[in-house]
Parts: C-alpha cells; structure tokens; sequence
C-alpha cells in the first residue's frame, strides 16, 4: 500500500456509506478516505454507482446510511449555511461539464462567483478573476466567446476554469476525458496535474480511462458491487492478480 498520504489529515471521510434506488442496491457499504494534497482516483465499471457516489459526497443525492464528513465536519448535521460554504470549497466537475449555452464564456464564469458572495464579497469587476482561471487552463483569449463557438476540449477547459474560479481546496472530477480524442484527453490530464501542484488542491478523479489513471493518480480505489473492492497505488492494482481488479486493465 502507498502510505505517503496516510500520514496526512483526511479532508473528506466516507464510512460505510449505503444507497439504493429501489432493489437496485448501489452503494452497499462504501468506504473512502481522500488525504490534503493527493489525486485519488475512482474506477468502477458504469453502473457501479461512482456518480451517485459523488453526488452523495455533495448533498446532490441523500444517502441512506452510513456517514460523510468534509473538512471535520458530518454532512447530515450541517446546516444549510455550512453546506454552502463547503461547496465554494468542493469544486465538482460534472460528467458532460455542462457550460450555459446562452452565456459567453466571461458570463459562465461570473456565475459562480455572484452565487458565492459569501466568500468574494461584492465584486463591481470580476474581470481579473475570470481572466485568472481562464489564464490556468490556457484560454484566455477566449473570455468573450458563446460555448457554441468552442471546440469539445475547450468547453471542458472552460469548465474547469468554471471550478477553479472559486478556488476549491477540493476539486471532484466526474469523467473529466469522456468524449474527447485521446491527444485532447492528454492535454486535460496534463492541466489537472498542473492545477492540483499550482493550487495544491486535493482531488478525487472518477475516470474508466486507464491512461489518464496512471498518469495522475497518487492512490486508487476500483468500485466493485456497492464496495471499495480493492484500493492502491496505479501499479500495485496493475499488478494485482484479482480477476475483477485485472479485468479494469488488461480488458
Ligand atoms: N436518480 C436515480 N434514480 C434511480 N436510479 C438511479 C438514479 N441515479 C442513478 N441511478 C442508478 O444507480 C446506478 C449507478 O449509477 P451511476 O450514475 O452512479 O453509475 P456510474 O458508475 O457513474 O456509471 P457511468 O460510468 O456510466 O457514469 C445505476 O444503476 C443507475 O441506474
Ligand atoms: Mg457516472
């Protein structure tokens, strides 16, 4: 096992989490842990619940039992004002990374920061803010731009940047590479390593692409039936002689 985070606070605690829709028994006993500072990253074939799992972790789904705790502090027990400081803290990249078609790109990333004044205060020109998060993904340039004038990869940039405006000490991505070309899926994975050492940002990566697991991942947990099956470095999982561990890297 890789130890060099367990020595490390946890920033988010899953234990023994449950969720079902009906007979359809998702998560049936899920546990996790992410340390300050690593990439962990989730692998489950889909289906498996890593979504919901997710969604869970920010309130966007209830769970049925079991307990999460975010930054020393009990999901379930949190008030809606400290729920909402959490999210300006987990930044939470969606699977699709949805930009608003009918905002440009300055107006997308303005969004979040009218939504959170809490944090930000009154802000009369957001322009150095959102000319800061498009700078980290590389698409400055772009600030005055519909979505519908961006290519796939960009809009997955400018969601990114979307995220990083708000300077999240976690950031949860959801399929960050799905549907883009393996060179652009690269370009995405080298700019989340490059983000997660700039802002030293703790981060859970939900991905099935085995490159990108490899390329960014201190730690890794496979989703198997309901359960954290099987938890390591990308080599010691690579390396495992488990049939349903290997079935996610030699298939
Ligand atoms: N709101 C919902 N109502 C009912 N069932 C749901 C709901 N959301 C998810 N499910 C079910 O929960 C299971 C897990 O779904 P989830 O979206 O978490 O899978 P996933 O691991 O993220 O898959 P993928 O890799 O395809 O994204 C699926 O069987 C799905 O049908
Ligand atoms: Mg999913």
């Amino acid at each position: 096992m890789n130890h060099r985070f367990s020595d490390k606070k946890p920033v988010i605690v899953i234990q023994n989490l449950y969720k079902a829709f009906g007979n359809n028994k998702v998560l049936d006993g899920f546990n996790m842990e992410l340390y300050d500072g690593e990439t962990l990253v989730i692998m489950g074939k889909s289906g498996s619940g890593k979504s919901v799992m997710i969604k869970c972790l920010i309130g966007l789904e209830t769970h049925d039992d079991g307990q999460i705790t975010i930054m020393d502090k009990n999901l379930d027990t949190m008030d809606e004002a400290t729920l909402n400081e959490i999210r300006t803290e987990v930044g939470f990249l969606f699977q699709g990374s949805a930009l608003y078609d009918s905002m440009s790109v300055r107006e997308n990333l303005e969004f979040p920061l009218r939504r959170h004044v809490k944090k930000f205060g009154e802000i009369n020109d957001a322009t150095p803010l959102v000319m800061e998060a498009l700078d980290s993904v590389g698409l400055g340039h772009t600030i005055e731009l519909m979505p519908e004038e961006l290519s796939g990869g960009m809009k997955r940039r400018i969601a990114l940047a979307r995220t990083l405006i708000l300077k999240p000490k976690i950031i949860l991505y959801d399929e960050p590479t799905t549907g883009l070309d393996p060179i652009t899926s690269k370009e995405i994975v080298i700019l989340m390593k490059s983000i997660q050492e700039k802002y030293k940002t703790s981060s859970i990566v939900i991905t099935h692409d085995v490159d990108c697991a490899r390329f960014i991942a201190d730690r890794m947990i496979l989703l198997v039936d309901g359960i954290n099956y099987a938890e390591g470095t990308f080599e010691e999982l690579d390396n495992s002689s488990d049939p349903k561990v290997k079935a996610f890297f030699k298939s």
